[in-house]
Formats: C-alpha cells, structure tokens, sequence
C-alpha cells in the first residue's frame, strides 16, 4: 500500500517524542456530524442546570440502578419519538449506550449456549458480544427490506434462536428498511416460535417517514433499543430500552441482574433528561439531520451513477461495486489517500454470502472540508481504480 498523500491526511499535533503521528480521516467509522452552534449551547445550559438543581455528592454519591424516575420519565418521552404513545416509565431502562444494553440483553435472552438470529450483515459489534458470552448465531438471509420472513421461519425451525437482534429501520450496513408489511410477519414469526425480539432502532431519529418500530407489533416479547449516538452525539453514553413489562425490566436489569457496569454516569443521565424536557433534542436532531442531508447532498452529485444506496437523512452510505472491481482494492485505494472505509467482509458474522460493496460513514470527517476531502479520495479511487 502506498503511504497516504500529504494532502490527503489529518496531521495531529508533535507527538510527546517529537514524532509527528498522521492518522487516517475516519470514514469508516458512523458518527453523527457535530453541530456545534446548536449543542453546545444547549448542553452547557443543561450542564449548569444538572448542577444547579442537584448537590453533586447526591448526585454522584449512589448508583441510580435503572436509571432515577425522572431519568426514565425523559427515557419514556425519548422513545415516544418513535413508538407512537410513550411507555410507562418503570418498564423503561436507562444504561451508558447500547452496547452495554445489548450486553444485558443477550446475556439475559440468550445466555451462554444459546442462539441468537442475526441478519446475514450486521453490526459487526454483535459478533464480539456474541463470541465473548458464549452465544451461537444463526444469520437470516436479508435483502430490500432486511430479514426474509420465509427464511427467518427455517432459522426458526432448525436453529430455535432465543431472539433475533435486528435493525428494521436504516440497517447497518445496507440501510435496508423493513415495511410495515414486513415488520408484522417477522413479528408474527418470533411470537410463533418464541423468539424475542431485540429491536435496535439507533438509526432511527433522523428520517421523519419511517414505518413505527418493530417492536409495535409485538410488544409483549419485544425489547426495543433506542439510543443517542447516531442521532445527537457519540460520547454522551446514554441510551434507553424499553422491555416488554416493568416485572421483565426488573429482572434482566436491577435487581434481577447485580451487575453495574451497564449503569449510566448519574451527570450523564441527567443531562440528557433536561435536554430531552427542554426540547433542545428536536433542535439538536433538526441541525444534525441538516447537516447529514447537505453530506447526503454531495455524495448523490460526487457519486451520481454510482450504485449507492442510502437516504438523505441517512449518516452511512453503502455502495456496490461493479463485479469487475475487488473490494478489497478499492479499499486499499482509498487507504491510499488517507481515508477508511469498510468492506462488506466485516458485517458478515457467518459464512454468508459477502456482497462486492463496501459502506462508508459521512458523519465522522470533523466538518465539511474534511468530509469533502474524504468524498474526493471515494470518488477517486472509484473513477480511477487508484
Ligand atoms: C447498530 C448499532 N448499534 C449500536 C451502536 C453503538 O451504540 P453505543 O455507542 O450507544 O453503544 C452502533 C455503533 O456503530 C451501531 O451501529
């Protein structure tokens, strides 16, 4: 692989040993683009409230277990901007992002031993999760619209999956979205055969059209996943779930559960429940949704003809090659200008079929000139082959 190109590469600042280290720009990664001139303000606001209204030793002094009533209160209206009428607060579960949540979840559906159905792409962290607590997986063949009901039911049949973690609204990686047609088979199919469902639905805050969640259509076996780092901010570690009754949440959680490492950061937590009652989330999910329609905007004209599939308030592109071109080149080509992006292989946890694409975030570049620069060395490697 060639060293990437000076022009093309963020240089960080001396290294303590005088080195200078240059990284490549991460569009590989799935960010939401930052929108500065609407957070920032709105969270130093909160910030000062949470510190305003709490003493800090209170605040800080004792875990808060699922999650105190006004942070799952907030949670509850959080998750009312996807199911259409918010949940009772106690069947709500407040944790420190989705992967710990998804952690909780599988280990507490699944367990050690157990199967868990996956779509035949996913988000490759499952396969970690999976591989770490002992959990087998059994991929459903997927396409337009995510899981194939007539497949699914064979999984069903021969593997006997406890529950099926899915992503029916912008799937990581092929953006597929399930129709509602869809959404009520596969529902029906995991109430047939007992399989609960794991919704996660992080995705799903920037497009305004979207078919209610899963989870609607079975809420009794459903836990539905809605977290805050692909639609506000990566790092503020805060995502809510809501399971099937407060009894379910109780035991999977707390107390049923002695684990803490799940729990959020009480400041955290908090913050983002005065965010979501003052309703700086809207203004929030307003300026980044703009901001990925504008990213959107410009991979459409850069990359027009190009067989892309994605949506304008979508933050990852996925993009099919045409047959003659190696993935895995492409890759390299792009390495070679500086910039990341995923081949198709690591969304693949079995030996499922691997698409000739690869998907590529456009939220990650800091901001627009680093994002642009990032497109022209897509672009590039895609006109030229170098
Ligand atoms: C489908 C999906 N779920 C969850 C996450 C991570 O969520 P969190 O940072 O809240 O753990 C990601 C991040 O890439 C993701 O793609």
């Amino acid at each position: 692989m060639n060293a990437p190109s000076a022009q093309t590469v963020d240089v960080r600042p001396a290294h303590p040993e005088g080195l200078v280290v240059a990284a490549p720009l991460n569009m590989s990664g799935n960010l939401p683009p930052k929108a500065p001139h609407v957070f920032d303000e709105a969270c130093r606001s909160a910030i000062a409230r949470v510190l305003a209204e709490h003493s800090p030793n209170d605040l800080f002094g004792a875990h808060q277990f699922k999650g105190s009533e006004r942070d799952r209160a907030a949670g509850a209206a959080f998750v009312a901007r996807r199911l259409p009428v918010a949940p009772e607060a106690d069947r709500v579960v407040v944790a420190n992002g989705t992967q710990s949540l998804l952690v909780m979840l599988l280990a507490g559906l699944v367990g050690q031993g157990g199967t868990l159905a996956i779509e035949a792409l996913t988000y490759p962290t499952i396969g970690r999760l999976a591989e770490t607590l002992g959990i087998g997986l059994a991929a459903v063949p997927i396409d337009a619209e995510g899981v194939i009901p007539d497949a699914f039911e064979g999984v069903c049949r021969s593997r006997r999956p406890a529950a099926l973690y899915v992503m029916p609204s912008l799937h990581n990686p092929t953006t597929a979205i399930m129709g509602p047609g869809r959404r009520a088979e596969v529902a029906e199919i995991c109430r047939r055969y007992g399989v609960a469902i794991i919704e996660d639905d992080i995705y799903s805050l920037l497009p305004q059209n979207l078919p209610p969640p899963l989870s609607t259509y079975a809420p009794e076996i459903s836990w539905y996943v809605l977290g805050t780092a692909k639609a506000m901010v990566a790092a503020l570690k805060v995502a809510y779930v809501v399971a099937p009754s407060a009894m379910a949440a109780a035991d999977l959680f707390w107390p049923g559960g002695r684990e803490t490492f799940w729990m959020c950061a009480p400041i955290n937590a908090a913050v983002a429940s005065i965010l979501i009652e003052e309703g700086a989330v809207g203004r929030i999910l307003d300026a980044v949704r703009a901001e990925t329609r504008e990213r959107q905007r410009r991979v459409a004209e850069r990359l027009a003809g190009a067989d892309l599939r994605t949506m304008p308030e979508c933050l990852h592109v996925w993009l099919t090659l045409p047959e003659d071109r190696s993935r895995t080149d492409f890759v390299a080509a792009v390495a070679a200008r500086g910039v990341t992006i995923s081949p198709s292989d690591i969304y693949a946890l079995s030996d499922a079929p691997r698409p000739n694409a690869v998907r590529f975030g456009t939220g990650a570049p800091r901001d627009r000139a680093s994002f642009e620069r990032g497109l022209e060395a897509i672009a590039h490697a895609y006109e030229t082959g170098e």
